[in-house]
């Protein structure tokens, strides 16, 4: 059975062409002593597999790995792709020509995918090597030994006459010791695949490791693979035998460190007797051998004690080199070099010349590669350099963050890219980034410190097993040179003038809050401001939602704002801002035919308070409104529980606002403070006038509109519609709620020319004190209300009284300001709906009067933009007066809440 086996390996082909060169000429032949070394350049086969044939005269035969063992071939290949074929001089088709010459031929064919190639490379090298008595050669799949096959001539010593008789003896049989011994013949020990060779002169036995025939013997603490047989030759009665044996070394290796040791019995025992001279010993590498110069430059030593020499190499030696792995997911290298030793040994006058190659692999050993960052932060570029591999590795992308690119889209996005080759045969990578990259994060880990991070995973992958692994890293730079941003604040009249500055941090990555809320586009909206790339100026209203009241006297509100700006990517704060603000407003007013009323805040120190549920003494006098944030009371003195006393020629009217909880608080909830203000008016008798009063609120020195000229005309608010009490100057801001009507007037109060007369010829509020600012809502429009909403304002009549002598030099018109709110989309938003501090502008025209009072002075409105319907501001300009005549008038501000 084992003979068809054989048979079908002994294949035959046919050569349909033989390319014998150039390429041949590529092909190193070396003859290294008793072996022949084909360096076959991966060109040849673009790196790919290769068929071997092995050829004498009459055969061309494939040589599988099992037959090359069997006939002493040797292939294997080297980390560039190369094929490196060995082959003894003793091999089956190795051709002896003379004494000591030897023909080595070889033909060898690329695989071109799916394809065997039609090319055929037949490559001979003839060797001289003057053989030894024995040759024993351990080589990485077989042990063979050559021993002298001296057949004795036996000489008839005694008798002259008689002829030299040269017996005819052939091989009979062989005996294996495994160790214990057992005998076949050629041809079967041949099909089990050994191979015996049997010349007049020369015995070869030749050994695959690991057969069934071979055996491990321990050799001064080496491990030996054995390979001993007897062949007995035989002519009729006449018998000759011939010893012979291999042994060769398993095991010897070691590492310490950097350093790999080989240590090679120098007696080894199977082969040798006791009386040995060690005539020579030479190391070598790669089946070549070493001067003793050479060795000394690669730092290789060989030293000798009585049992062993052993071999130092160290790791990364030029000779050897790297191989990738991936183990548990961890890139692990590991080092390989094949180094060779060659004994000469003299047992009488038989010299043995033993020669073992013997690959030596390091255990793999995780590796970290190494990772230099190059990056300077001035270049604002990340460079980085990540080295070095083996050559068998091979990038095939990168992970920038969360963006997966291949090899060459890097190059094509413009990321530059380098592969370094290095003279030591490895390789590295050099990566270049811009922090610009949308990549590369700016992160802030310090306020004043900008760390820009960029994630990194390089994907390589290990050739020719395609064994992909990853390395990541994190690069980090940071920055010093960062600008914080920075809050501050002012206190105006009647609001906080907030501004920011963003610094260095992108003002994308800034966010205010402001109070409780975060600024967003609608809030900012409904606030004056002006921003551009670096700053933000916010006015915000003192009663504003996000203003906390800190505390409430009668003659204005101290106010908070609190800002705080942070980082929203790093959720880092990088400036709190706290402003106090007094806000002299008059919460209280007294009128004279004994009304008062009452505006009071909700207060920071008593959050849990409904302003609804605030009342006065008597608490059936309940907020005549109220909103989450304020709470409006209108009583007479003779209601709600008011007290008077009298103070001289001064009369006292009390009141007191307190919160009478509707429902008790739950356990949880801590209590408030006491919410308990005090309301006074005070009212002077006066022995000609019944009665003029004074608030106590009003502390502030009051002014009256002084006019520039005659015809200077002023816009007051009144404080009713009787017209006859306004507010001045310092009582701005004024308190309104929006369901009361406002009062205005414009007039001409020191002009005594009767002719001339006032017309309004546009009025308009706006949030901001510049009469051009938006969003803006007209109130007259053309002389008449604002066809748009013209319910909302209405022209009343000037009649003549005290203190208005000729009633053409004053108009005046009420505003229903509840009718705005339709109006403003922004008041839609969520969290800042209550509060609206607005302007009040009007552009006059003072005419001539004409005699005939339907004259150009005076117009009159469509029905429907006069809701009044009686009065009108009728008067229209004339085409005497210029446009000089024009006048500009404001007022405010006035706080609608
Ligand atoms: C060629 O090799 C075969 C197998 O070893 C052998 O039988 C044959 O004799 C060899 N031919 C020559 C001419 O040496
Ligand atoms: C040999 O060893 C010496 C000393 O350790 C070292 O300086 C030198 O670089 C080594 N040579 C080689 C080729 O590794
Ligand atoms: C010689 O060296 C080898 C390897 O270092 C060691 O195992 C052995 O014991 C040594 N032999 C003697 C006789 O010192
Ligand atoms: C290869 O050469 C580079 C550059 O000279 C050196 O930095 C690196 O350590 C060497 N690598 C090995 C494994 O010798
Ligand atoms: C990227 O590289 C990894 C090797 O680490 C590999 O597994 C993956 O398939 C590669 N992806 C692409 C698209 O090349
Ligand atoms: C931005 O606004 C601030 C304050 O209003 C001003 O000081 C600054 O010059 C402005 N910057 C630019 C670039 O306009
Ligand atoms: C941000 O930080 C504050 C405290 O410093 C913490 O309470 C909050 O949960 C953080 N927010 C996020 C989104 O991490
Ligand atoms: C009383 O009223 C008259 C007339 O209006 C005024 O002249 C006088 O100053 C007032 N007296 C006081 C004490 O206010
Ligand atoms: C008193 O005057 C105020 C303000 O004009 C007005 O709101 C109120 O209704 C008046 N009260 C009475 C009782 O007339």
């Amino acid at each position: 059975m084992g003979c068809f086996e054989i048979g079908a390996l002994w294949l035959m082909v046919t050569i349909i062409s033989i390319h014998a060169d150039p390429s041949a000429d590529e092909v190193q032949g070396e003859c290294l002593g008793n072996r022949v070394q084909f360096t076959l350049p991966g060109s040849l086969s673009a790196g790919g597999p290769l068929e071997l044939y092995a050829v004498n005269d009459t055969q061309t035969v494939l040589l599988t790995p099992h037959l090359a063992a069997q006939c002493g071939y040797t292939q294997k290949s080297d980390p560039l792709g190369n094929t490196i074929v060995s082959a003894s001089l003793q091999s089956c088709y190795a051709e002896k020509q003379g004494d000591n010459e030897f023909r080595v031929a070889m033909q060898f064919k690329p695989y071109e995918f799916p394809t065997l190639s039609e090319k055929v490379y037949e490559v001979f090298k003839f060797c001289s090597h003057t053989v030894s008595s024995r040759e024993i050669l351990c080589e990485t799949n077989y042990m063979e030994v050559s021993v002298r096959n001296a057949i004795p001539e036996i000489k008839t010593a005694s008798v002259k006459q008689l002829p030299t008789v040269i017996p005819n003896l052939q091989l009979w049989r062989i005996l294996l010791y495994s160790p214990e011994e057992k005998s076949f013949d050629k041809e079967t020990l041949q099909a089990m695949g050994y191979s015996v060779q049997s010349s007049p002169t020369r015995l070869v036995m030749r050994s695959p490791y690991n057969t069934l025939e071979t055996f491990l013997q321990n050799v001064d603490d080496v491990d030996m693979m054995v390979f001993k047989s007897v062949v007995l030759f035989r002519d009729r009665w006449m018998m000759a035998l011939v010893e012979s044996a291999a042994a060769c070394p398993i095991s010897g290796a070691s590492f310490v460190g950097q350093m790999i040791y080989w240590r090679v019995p120098l007696h080894i025992t199977p082969l040798v007797s006791l009386e040995v001279e060690i005539l020579d010993v030479h190391m070598g590498i790669n089946g070549r051998r070493l001067t003793s110069d050479e060795m000394e430059s690669h730092n290789y030593t060989m030293t000798f004690n009585e049992s062993h020499v052993v071999v130092e190499i160290p790791v990364g030696a030029s000779d050897g080199y790297y191989k990738s792995h991936v183990l548990e997911g961890q890139y692990h290298v590991s080092y390989t070099i094949e180094p060779m030793l060659e004994f000469l040994w003299k047992e009488g006058q038989d010299e043995t010349m033993y020669k073992v190659l013997f690959p030596i692999t390091t255990p793999l050993t995780a590796w970290s590669p190494q990772v230099t960052d190059y990056t300077e932060l001035e270049l604002r570029v990340f460079d980085v350099f990540l080295g070095f591999f083996p050559p068998d590795v091979e990038l095939l992308n990168i992970t920038f963050g969360s963006e997966m690119l291949t090899v060459s889209e890097i190059n094509i996005k413009g990321i530059n890219l380098e592969e370094h080759s290095f003279p030591n045969n490895t390789k590295a990578f050099a990566v270049q980034v811009p922090f610009s990259e949308p990549h590369v994060q700016i992160k802030t880990f310090r306020p004043d410190l900008r760390t820009y991070v960029l994630d990194l995973v390089f994907g390589f992958v290990i050739l020719p097993e395609h064994t992909a692994f990853s390395h990541s890293m994190v690069l980090e730079a940071s920055s010093a040179d960062t600008v914080l941003p920075h809050v501050g604040g002012s206190c105006n009249e009647d609001s906080f003038n907030i501004y920011i500055i963003y610094g260095s941090t992108p003002s994308s990555q800034i966010k205010i809050h402001l109070g409780h809320l975060e600024l967003n586009e609608k809030i900012l909206q409904q606030y004056e401001h002006h921003s551009n790339e670096t700053h933000l100026v916010l006015i915000v209203p003192f009663l504003a939602p996000v203003v906390a009241f800190e505390s409430v006297q009668l003659t204005g509100i101290l106010g908070r704002i609190d800002v705080e700006i942070y980082d929203s990517l790093n959720n880092l704060s990088f400036n709190e801002f706290s402003l106090s603000c007094p806000f002299f407003v008059i919460l209280s007013e007294c009128f004279s035919n004994g009304t008062i009323t009452v505006v009071l805040p909700k207060l920071e120190s008593v959050p849990h308070l409904l302003p609804g549920e605030l009342s006065l003494r008597d608490p059936s006098c309940k907020p005549s409104y109220s909103q989450d944030y304020y709470a409006y009371f209108h009583f007479g003195v003779t209601t709600c529980g008011t007290t008077r006393k009298f103070v001289e020629d001064t009369m006292i009217y009390e009141n007191e606002v307190t919160w009478k909880r509707d429902a008790p608080f739950p356990e949880t909830v801590l209590p408030d403070q006491e919410y308990r203000f005090t309301v006074s008016c005070v009212y002077i008798a006066n022995a000609t006038q019944n009665m003029i009063l004074h608030a106590v609120s009003h502390l502030k020195e009051q002014h009256t509109d002084v006019g520039k000229g005659e015809l200077t005309v002023s816009l007051r608010l009144s404080k009713d519609m009787v017209y006859r009490l306004f507010y001045h100057d310092g009582d701005y801001p004024v308190l309104k709620f929006l369901k009361q009507s406002l009062y205005f007037e414009v007039g001409m109060d020191r002009s005594k020319d009767s002719r001339a007369a006032v017309v309004l010829e546009n009025c308009w509020a706006t949030l901001s004190k510049d009469k051009e600012s938006k969003p803006r809502w007209d109130l007259i429009v053309d002389g008449c209300a604002s066809p748009k909403v013209p319910e909302q304002t209405i022209f009343h009549p000037v009649v003549a009284d005290d203190r208005v002598h000729i009633p053409d030099h004053f108009r005046r018109f009420e505003v229903k300001t509840s009718a705005w709110k339709e109006d403003d989309e922004s008041s839609e938003s969520e969290g800042d709906t209550s509060v609206r501090r607005v302007f009040v502008h009007c552009d006059v025209i003072i005419c001539h009067v004409d005699d005939t009072a339907d004259g150009g002075c005076y117009k009159g409105c469509p029905e429907a933009l006069n809701p009044d319907g009686s009065s009108s501001n009728r008067v229209r300009r004339s085409s005497g007066f210029s446009e000089e005549a024009l006048q500009h008038v404001s007022i405010g501000p006035i706080l609608l809440i």
